[in-house]
């Protein structure tokens, strides 16, 4: 029997900054996703690597060929985890402006992992507030339990808190749940 082909991972990272807590949450989320037992085939896309044939397209068909096979990997994906550092309450700009490019409906019924980083932890519900509403536009289908931490849950960029690896670890399984009811 052939193996069966891997899921096909795609990670979006809405902050602007290339030494990112974020990254550090995903890289985390995504170390505990290659312990579920599934055979994955990731790909991340950090948006402020993006640049200005992404920053200035205003709709889809003003992109560069580059930007369109990132935007087409995202809308292909069998599990997106969309995490974002929450600026002023809610996403970065970056974050939404690549969301806006993503068509209409090809992000329905989607499995979508959502991540979010914060100074504090008075922004949490942010990711109940802004991300969810967001993908619900999308008709995509937003695991129930997210994952925020805040700048106190790291070192650098390295997440350390053991409560944040465990709601990781709660959201794995409900996401794994899901797959395999697919
Ligand atoms: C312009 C700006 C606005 C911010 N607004 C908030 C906010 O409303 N709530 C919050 O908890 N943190 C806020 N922060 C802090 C960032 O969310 C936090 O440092 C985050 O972990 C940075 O993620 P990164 O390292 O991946 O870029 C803000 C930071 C900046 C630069």
């Amino acid at each position: 029997m052939t193996d069966p082909q891997p899921l096909r991972v795609v990670v979006i990272n809405g902050s602007p900054n290339e030494q990112s807590k974020t990254r550090g949450l995903v890289t985390a989320t995504l170390s505990g996703l290659s312990q579920i037992g599934r055979k994955i085939d990731t790909r991340r896309i950090d948006v402020y690597r993006l640049g200005r044939g992404f920053s200035e397209a205003n709709n889809r068909e003003d992109v560069t060929p580059e930007i369109e096979d990132e935007l087409r990997t995202a809308e292909e994906a069998e599990l997106l985890i969309a995490a974002t550092p929450i600026y002023r309450g809610s996403y970065t700009g970056l974050f939404k402006h690549f969301f806006d490019l993503i068509e209409q409906y090809s992000l329905a019924e989607k499995p979508v992992l959502l991540l979010a980083t914060g100074g504090g932890e008075k922004h949490a519900l942010a990711l109940d507030h802004a991300l969810r509403p967001l993908f619900a536009s999308f008709q995509a289908h937003t695991l129930p339990i997210g994952v925020f931490a805040s700048s106190g849950d790291f070192d650098g960029t390295t997440l350390l808190n053991p409560r944040v690896y465990s709601r990781i670890t709660v959201a794995l399984d409900d996401t794994d749940k899901l797959l395999s009811h697919r």
